[in-house]
């Protein structure tokens, strides 16, 4: 069965196709390579995959994929995802996130396909009432990223009433680490994510910032929930499951249509000196830091209650923080080397 991943090309999407085609799906990837790299998919663990570069609101290319390649089901990755970005760009995110998704998703439906995974995120939830943060924790977003991604969960359950989509929303907390293989990592220009760039401090020398380090949690700084990438994929896998054979549907209210929402998080919290002290075991030398002042709209916790996946999908995360740490320095480290190959073949 054919699969279509959007934002294949991108850091989340990239492992999801390594993920596909290890549970033996075909896999055809869209992105217009506005954030993500073709490159990350050049290598021979990619070979035989299609790379298409089109935006997802372009109905006719849209269209024309899914009928050449016959795809049945779709992820859909493909978005922008900086909050600092969005609170400058509102509008650019409001277009790309959600109208572009319109197109998307009508389009899909009328093409037959009704089997959709959307990536959502904690920041539809906004300032927490209560940690760990359930699914039906009130929604409220403190900007129009997190506003993006929620109107298009709207969308989405609108579509399953009028038109029987099934989808499932997958809201994830901090995503991190690198495929243990090596064969996939985290790549975002700019960097915006801590435990890249702490990891990029700790080989270039410089310092990392902390934001923020008077929030009422135990060591000032804020704390995050971190979850593996390779785990994140692997319950895209379940969900993408569930709604092919129904198997979850029997329990849901409305008819042909319905919607799965489930967190995707470790429920455990680590502040950002605890990532820093931990990444310092892992590369082996301390790492300099440099206080900054908060960021406006970061909440000081955010922690996941993941059980709803765990109990209905039996999923369940296989890596920790050290095992994050250590396939994201084992990225970074192959990163440097491409990086100074590159540099040294410039330099001839
Ligand atoms: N990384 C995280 O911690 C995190 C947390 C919560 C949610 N998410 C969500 O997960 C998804 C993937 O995140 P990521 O970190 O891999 O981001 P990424 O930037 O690495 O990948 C996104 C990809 O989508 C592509 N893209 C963007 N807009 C597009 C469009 N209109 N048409 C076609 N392609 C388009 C980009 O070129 C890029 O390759 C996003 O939807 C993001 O909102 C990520």
């Amino acid at each position: 069965m054919w699969v279509m991943v959007t934002g294949g090309a991108g850091y989340i999407g990239s492992h999801a196709v390594l993920a596909l085609r290890e549970a033996g799906f075909d896999v055809v990837v869209y992105d217009n390579l506005s954030r993500g790299f073709a490159d990350a998919l050049a290598s021979e663990d990619f070979r035989g995959v299609p790379l298409v570069r089109g935006d997802v609101g372009d109905r006719q290319l849209v269209g024309e994929t899914v009928r050449r390649f016959g795809v049945q089901a779709v992820m859909h990755f493909a978005a922008l995802a900086q909050v600092a970005e969005s609170v400058a760009e509102p509008v650019g995110y409001f277009r790309n996130n959600l109208v572009q998704g319109l197109d998307f998703v009508e389009t899909l439906l009328d093409a037959g396909i009704n089997t959709f995974i959307f990536s959502s995120t904690a920041a539809v939830y906004g300032e927490p009432q209560t940690i760990p943060i359930p699914e039906d924790h009130p929604t409220c977003p403190t900007n129009p990223y997190g506003m993006s991604k929620l109107s298009f969960e709207y969308v989405l359950a609108s579509l399953a009433r009028a038109r029987g989509l099934r989808y499932a929303t997958l809201r994830y907390f901090n995503v991190a680490g690198a495929d243990p293989q090596g064969r996939a990592g985290e790549r975002h220009d700019p960097e915006t994510h801590l435990i890249p760039l702490v990891l990029r401090a700790a080989s270039s020398g410089k310092a990392v910032d902390i934001f923020g380090t008077d929030y009422p949690t135990p060591d000032g700084t804020c704390i995050r929930d971190y979850i593996h990438v390779t785990d994140l994929v692997a319950a895209h896998i379940l969900a993408l499951r569930a709604l092919l054979t129904g198997a979850v549907a029997s329990h849901l209210p409305s008819g042909a249509g319905y919607g799965l929402k489930y967190n995707l998080g470790s429920q455990k919290g680590y502040s950002v000196r605890e990532i820093i002290t931990a990444a310092e075991k892992v590369v082996g030398h301390s790492i300099k830091v440099r206080e900054a002042g908060r960021r406006p709209g970061d909440p000081a916790v955010l922690v996941a209650s993941s059980e709803r996946i765990r109990q209905e999908l039996g999923w369940q995360p296989r890596f920790g923080l050290d095992e994050i740490l250590a396939t994201a320095w084992a990225w970074e480290q192959k990163r440097q080397t491409v990086n100074k190959g590159q540099s040294e073949e410039h330099g001839r």
